[in-house]
């Protein structure tokens, strides 16, 4: 049994408040707000549309494109405005991340932008980030076989739990009178209906067991959030 007590008193399987809504950015093509407690993000599509300079256009299929960004005080240290190294990665990933599950043959020589920005930053940005923009890729009515679902797990202390906080990718533990870090965050994606992972990280140290493990309580969460993207996407039909 483990003995690693959540700050915030949360089990060990339970996300903390998820919010999401379709609909937010009303000049884009498909929009959507996705959040874990604080961690909070918007999608913005653009397209399919033509893609311009002419060089750049795929006769077979079309390019997708991610920008991830942060909003300078979304996090307690201003942020440099502008692209980094981290969101250059960012970015990279979660156009990985929903690559699969669109059907991008179905617009040659085309182009989608998808724009994510995180509002306010508490860890788990870049799962929220797939999150909203799985839902505005599908409010904007690009062909998808299924929704994206992500969530980030966490081994902390001896527990592996779901939708770590920035306090919980922080926690250390004292070992020979020395503060060493306790944490290792492992963010992923989960297509739930074709039951495969489109993105998978590790930043720390696992055993195979504990990657297991975190995989299997990875699978389960995106499940119950998959209903949640779902009702969203069912809400903005109705109004
Ligand atoms: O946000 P995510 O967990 O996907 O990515 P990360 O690179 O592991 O960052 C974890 C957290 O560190 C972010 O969610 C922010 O809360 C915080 N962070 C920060 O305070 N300042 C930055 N420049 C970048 C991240």
């Amino acid at each position: 049994m483990a003995t690693y007590k959540r700050p915030d008193g949360r089990e060990y399987d339970e996300t903390r408040k998820i919010e999401a809504k379709v609909g937010v950015v009303k000049r884009a093509d498909g929009s959507a707000m996705f959040s874990f407690g604080s961690s909070r993000a918007i999608a913005a599509v653009y397209g399919p549309r033509q893609l311009h300079p002419q060089h750049l256009q795929n006769p077979e299929k079309c390019l997708l494109r991610c920008y991830y960004d942060m909003l300078p005080f979304s996090v307690a240290e201003r942020k440099r405005p502008g692209p980094s190294r981290r969101s250059t990665e960012i970015s990279y990933v979660t156009t990985s991340a929903l690559s699969p599950v669109l059907k991008l043959e179905a617009f040659p020589n085309a182009v989608i932008d998808v724009y994510i920005l995180i509002i306010e930053a508490d860890a788990s940005t870049r799962c929220a980030g797939i999150n909203a923009a799985s839902l505005a890729l599908a409010h904007a009515g690009v062909p998808m076989t299924e929704l994206v679902s992500a969530v980030s797990i966490g081994k902390i202390g001896d527990a592996i739990v779901a939708d770590i906080t920035k306090e919980e990718e922080d926690y250390k533990i004292k070992k020979d009178g020395k503060e060493i870090k306790a944490a290792t965050d492992i963010p992923m994606a989960i297509l739930s209906r074709a039951n495969k992972l489109s993105l998978l990280q590790l930043d720390g140290k696992v055993t195979l067991d504990e990657l297991k493990e975190a995989i299997a309580l990875g699978k389960k969460t995106c499940k119950k959030i998959v209903e949640i993207q779902k009702q969203a996407l069912k809400k903005v039909k109705e109004e």
